[in-house]
């Protein structure tokens, strides 16, 4: 059986006071769910005041972000063990708006995924296709190799914490989900993108436009095993009514 997780990716939204004030809203809007695991990502320079807000709930606390060095002269980057000492066991990694902007590639994304797990953070790989390759049908060739760069030189006995999300970019922001089946089809294939001995126990996430109004029928997908979630996570009812689907 795989936990479901449901994770809120708060993106470049709220400031320091805002994301502890959402932060404990949430603590106590979902303090009787026991049956996932719920995880929030705020800005990095809100990781601390959102753990504080935190402590003694279930809900966990991700970086949207990290670089592979443990410091160095990298300016403007955080590192895993600063991300841990901010109170975090999640970390984002190669989520489709930074590989656009920010110049993120499969290869970054592998670094940065051995670093998450040489740190014992859960680490949560995005993956997913553009319009126009879901368009020319290359969306299955696009995660496969999106999957594969990512784990490439990472040993198998070292994955057993991934996470996926699998995040189709015309579905992020847009108003516009991948229907349950078209997400169901991607999932069942990146399961079979994963080494074996890891596959089954992998939890590979939904993201793009999850609303209160279309998280059960996605969530009832064999393999869809959680959500991460973008702007519906900024307000307590709907990630409320989201995880609580
Ligand atoms: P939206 O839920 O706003 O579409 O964002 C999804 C996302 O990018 C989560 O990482």
């Amino acid at each position: 059986m795989r936990r479901k997780i449901m994770a809120g990716n708060w993106k470049m939204n709220k400031n320091i006071v805002e994301a502890a004030d959402l932060a404990s809203k949430l603590k106590n809007s979902l303090s009787d769910v026991k049956d996932k695991e719920i995880v929030v990502c705020p800005t990095s320079i809100c990781l601390q005041s959102v753990s504080n807000a935190l402590a003694d709930s279930l809900i966990g606390v991700g970086a949207q972000n990290l670089h592979w060095e443990e410091s160095g002269a990298f300016t403007g980057e955080i590192s895993a063990p600063m991300i841990k000492s901010a109170g975090c066991t999640y970390v984002i990694i190669g989520h489709s708006e930074r590989r656009q902007y920010f110049g993120e590639t499969d290869e970054t994304v592998s670094k940065k995924l051995k670093a998450a797990l040489k740190h014992h953070l859960v680490p949560i790989v995005c993956v997913g296709e553009t319009l126009d390759e879901r368009e020319k049908n290359q969306a299955f060739a696009v995660i496969e190799k999106q999957v594969k760069g990512a784990l490439s030189s990472i040993e198998e006995k070292d994955l057993k914490t991934l996470v996926i999300a699998y995040e189709p970019v015309w579905a992020i922001g847009t108003g516009k989900t991948a229907t349950p089946e078209q997400a169901q089809e991607v999932h069942a294939f990146i399961r079979t993108l994963l080494p074996k001995s890891i596959a089954n126990e992998t939890r590979i996430l939904y993201g793009g436009s999850v609303k209160p109004d279309n998280a059960k029928i996605l969530m009832e997908k064999p393999d869809i095993d959680g959500a991460l979630v973008g702007g519906a996570a900024l307000k307590v009812e709907d990630f409320e009514k989201i995880v609580k689907y």
